[in-house]
């Protein structure tokens, strides 16, 4: 069944679509953190973050098919939802982040925000770290490493040294390396416009930093006239326990927020959150609309989902479920000679390489969970289920991995 799946994938979608594990899953059906595939068998979903308060949640199901029975229309007439989330929103972010745009994707997101700042400060040049990836539109793969655009990457695009490269593991050591590409920008004519980055480094790998550690490098960004943009499409909303938004753990102060994945739990809604000087000049430079992304329907999937995170107080748990999970992750895989990385519900385990990584990934998918990996080369395990996730549920992955590393060998 699912090896005549992947053929009908290939034949209609082309090549090169990916899919998880050396078995892909064929998932039909899903409630809380629980997953079913077509033969009815039950897996633990440790990764999806987009449905951040849990798969089908009844109440943002209800709010979405209820404002979809009703009304969907856009932007351009007047609603009430688009605002409530808004003042709830920007209620919940400070640093003068007043305002908010919306927009379907991430990447949409963020490169509404770069174009923000190139508009807000008159100047073009971005930088970003070489290991990022932050969204698929034409200038947002100008600052993400991992593809390089057709006819090579433009100049106002620089890619610093990310944490894990020798020598860009200290705040200083990470600064030297933006102060290098302000120096580059400026003498080239583009400035400096923005400084993109996830405040976690979600897909860098998420290595652990001490709080303050991008200041340096925000600093020589802001003197040159730059802005900084905190991509919160992985980390936001409560993930990381300790605190809503990654770039207040990280000690960041953003000029610019970008949201998406978990905002509107899997309905596609984005956002980009900024005071007002920075949306005002982007209004008035390209008078934006997006047909989807201010809809009735996109705010009730996203005032249902904020909701639900709240009454339901995630956040907190997830900041307990991490530590006890870290705690038992810790214990399990030292002769693997891995480490454990994250906070709240966003956990790694960095392996010594990707095969390593793959292997209890696929190892664990054979345990029915679901993990996946990120970082430069893919060697660290990622764990980020959705909100819901619990003390039992730690307790069954915890169990998973340890029967997986018990019968893999670890690389001598
Ligand atoms: C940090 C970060 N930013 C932006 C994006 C792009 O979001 P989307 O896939 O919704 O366009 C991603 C997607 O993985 C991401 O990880």
């Amino acid at each position: 069944m699912t090896g005549s799946l992947t053929d009908r994938r290939a034949r209609l979608l082309g090549p090169g679509v990916p899919t998880f594990y050396a078995a892909p899953v064929h998932i039909v059906r899903g409630a809380g953190v629980w997953l079913w595939d077509a033969d009815g068998r039950r897996y633990l979903d440790a990764y999806n973050n987009v449905p951040h308060v849990g798969h089908a949640h009844p109440k943002v199901v209800a709010a979405v098919s209820g404002q979809l029975a009703t009304l969907n229309t856009h932007s351009r007439y007047l609603h009430d939802a688009i605002l409530d989330y808004a003042e709830r929103l920007t209620a919940r972010m400070g640093h003068g982040l007043s305002q908010v745009l919306y927009v379907c994707t991430g990447s949409e997101a963020n490169d509404v925000a770069l174009r923000m700042a190139q508009a807000a400060t008159g100047q073009t040049g971005l930088i970003a770290t070489d290991a990022a990836y932050h969204g698929n539109t034409a200038l947002v793969s100008a600052v993400t490493a991992s593809r390089t655009p057709i006819g090579g990457r433009p100049g106002l695009a620089r890619l610093v040294p990310a944490p894990d490269r020798p020598g860009a593991a200290t705040p200083e050591g990470f600064a030297a390396g933006v102060r290098a590409a302000v120096a580059a920008l400026q003498a080239e004519g583009h400035g400096v416009a923005a400084m993109i980055l996830c405040p976690y480094l979600a897909n860098e790998g998420f290595p652990d930093l001490p709080a303050g550690f991008f200041g340096p490098a925000a600093a020589a960004v802001r003197a040159a006239g730059g802005l900084v943009i905190a991509d919160e499409v992985q980390p936001g909303f409560g993930r990381l326990g300790s605190h809503l938004w990654a770039h207040d753990r990280a000690g960041l102060v953003p000029d610019i927020v970008t949201l998406g994945k978990p905002m509107g739990n899997g309905y596609p809604v984005a956002a980009v959150v900024a005071g007002t000087g920075p949306m005002a000049a982007f209004r008035d430079r390209f008078r934006y609309f997006s047909t989807f992304g201010a809809s009735p329907v996109a705010a009730a999937a996203a005032l249902a989902t904020l909701e639900v995170l709240e009454e339901e107080g995630l956040q907190a748990r997830a900041a307990a479920t991490g530590r006890m999970l870290r705690e038992r992750l810790a214990a399990l895989v030292p002769p693997w000679r891995a480490t454990v990385r994250g906070t709240g519900l966003f956990l790694g385990l960095a392996f010594p390489d990707a095969a390593a990584a793959r292997a209890i990934e696929d190892g664990l998918r054979a345990e029915g969970v679901l993990t996946g990996r990120t970082g430069r080369d893919d060697a660290v395990l990622k764990i980020r289920p959705p909100m819901p996730f619990d003390a039992g549920h730690a307790d069954t992955l915890a169990a998973a991995l340890a029967r997986v590393l018990a019968r893999t060998p670890p690389p001598s």
